[in-house]
């Protein structure tokens, strides 16, 4: 039979059992701030209509352009469920590209606006964007993120990022800056690119191709160009922060004096506009310290704003929200490059070693018991020398061994070894499991 060249698609990772320790520290510290901040946690469908994100993030964007991945039924079967449904299995579906637009159709959806506000949501899981695959960038990638929906006071802003920023300490991550701007609301928005506009238009052909695309298309993203060539216009170029009007300028300085407040320290940025087209007002970026010659923009570890008019496109009454996401994979890039020891909650309790036919089958049933008493128990069932089991136990750093061997069943006892200081005691196979339990710390209860 032919065999079948089997891969991962590119830009789509396995996440192994020796990488797993970093994914639960991100997601053990995220669910403390989030919970200890009152958020509560949604889940949304992976796949979503592509009309959902095509006019809220843009349809100009990168995301929309060219990063959207979309899916058809293998099969179209005729439809006897009325027109509506029909139009319905017609539209086109796409695996979501990010969470934001979905917590804001859940919010409509399912009548949070007669909840008490503002509603705090928090959410896990795969995002997909096919972006150029390079380091800290996947196809499928994973996001944490927090919304706060139904609350304009820009306190909220400031809490929100300072929430980000602690989580980040938190993550034992030190060399990070915040990166925040205003880009104002929709009307003052409008009058900035006309502006801006006007001071490209001249030097538009020096400019490189994605940006001269951008000029008409997505003007904003000019002030966000890598490329070196266009760098040096950016510095002549109009400020936004100059184009806002006088509540946008308010807003804007009462997050800044919050922030002050609660001792975050920030870069003010007026280049950030982020790449998605929801958002008004407030936006910032959280940015790893690099080296000179390096972008952080590229390996931006969270971003977020305020995004006041989505739940009203969606229908909703006017309702301000803001919300930030971080990214999974960046951060867990940072940790294993800066070496950051993190705990593994991975290694089991007890190692049980035996030897012979009987110890074996006596060993099924001691294994079970520890089991039932929650603790991690591991073996060797297939290996035979009692050496090859202890240096396994030793290789995956399982701090207790038991040893059963013949003679220890026909005493009916079982050798517990210390792994750490090879000190062996015996004690009699009625008692063993108490025996662990005053051996092993309470937190294994
Ligand atoms: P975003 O800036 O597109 O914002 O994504 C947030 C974070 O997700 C980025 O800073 C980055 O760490 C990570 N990320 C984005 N694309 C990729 C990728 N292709 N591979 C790996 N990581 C990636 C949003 O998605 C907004 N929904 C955030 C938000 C929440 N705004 C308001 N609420």
């Amino acid at each position: 039979m032919a065999k079948i060249h089997v891969q991962a698609v590119r830009g789509m990772r396995d996440i192994l059992p020796q990488d797993q320790k970093y994914w639960q520290f991100l997601e053990d510290n995220f669910l403390k701030t989030a919970k200890s901040a009152g958020f509560s946690r949604i889940s949304f469908p992976i796949v979503e209509k592509a009309s959902l994100f095509e006019r809220t993030i843009g349809e100009e964007t990168d995301i929309i352009e060219k990063e959207m991945y979309s899916l058809a039924p293998k099969t179209k079967e005729p439809s006897d469920r009325g027109k509506d449904k029909e139009k319905e299995e017609k539209e086109t579906l796409v695996l979501r590209p990010e969470g934001t637009a979905s917590v804001a159709r859940a919010y409509i959806e399912h009548g949070m606006q007669t909840l008490p506000q503002p509603v705090q949501l928090y959410y896990t899981g795969p995002m997909f964007r096919h972006d150029r695959p390079q380091k800290g960038r996947q196809r499928q990638f994973h996001q944490l993120g927090l919304e706060i929906i139904g609350e304009l006071d820009p306190i909220l802003d400031a809490q929100l990022i300072s929430l980000a920023s602690r989580l980040i300490k938190k993550l034992k991550i030190r060399d990070f800056t915040v990166q925040i701007n205003s880009i104002g609301c929709t009307k003052c928005r409008a009058k900035f690119i006309k502006k801006l506009q006007e001071y490209y238009k001249p030097i538009l052909k020096n400019l490189c191709p994605d940006c001269r695309k951008r000029y008409s298309k997505n003007p904003l993203r000019l002030l966000d160009c890598k490329e070196l060539a266009c760098q040096e216009y950016k510095a002549g170029a109009p400020q936004m922060v100059d184009y806002l009007d006088q509540e946008d300028q308010a807003h804007f300085r009462q997050v800044l004096e919050y922030l002050d407040e609660l001792e975050v320290p920030y870069e003010l940025n007026t280049y950030l506009v982020r790449g998605l087209d929801y958002y008004t007002r407030t936006v910032f970026e959280i940015w790893p310290k690099m080296e000179e010659a390096e972008d952080p923009s590229r390996f931006a570890l969270g971003g977020g704003g305020r995004y006041d008019d989505l739940i009203s496109l969606f229908g909703g009454k006017p309702t301000p929200a803001i919300g930030f996401a971080l990214g999974a994979e960046s951060i867990i890039e940072l940790l294993k490059e800066k070496e950051i020891k993190v705990a593994s909650r991975e290694i089991p309790d007890i190692f049980v070693v035996q030897l012979g036919e009987l110890a074996k089958k006596k060993s099924l049933k001691l294994i079970e018991e520890l089991r039932e008493e929650s603790f991690k128990v591991i073996s060797a069932l297939g290996k035979e020398s009692i050496k090859s089991q202890l240096r396994l136990a030793d290789k995956l750093k399982v701090p207790l061994a038991l040893i059963l061997g013949h003679k220890e069943v026909l005493d009916g006892t079982v050798i517990i070894r210390d792994m750490h200081g090879g000190m062996q005691e015996t004690a009699s196979a009625e008692n063993v499991v108490d025996e662990i339990k005053k051996r092993l710390p309470r937190e294994n209860f």
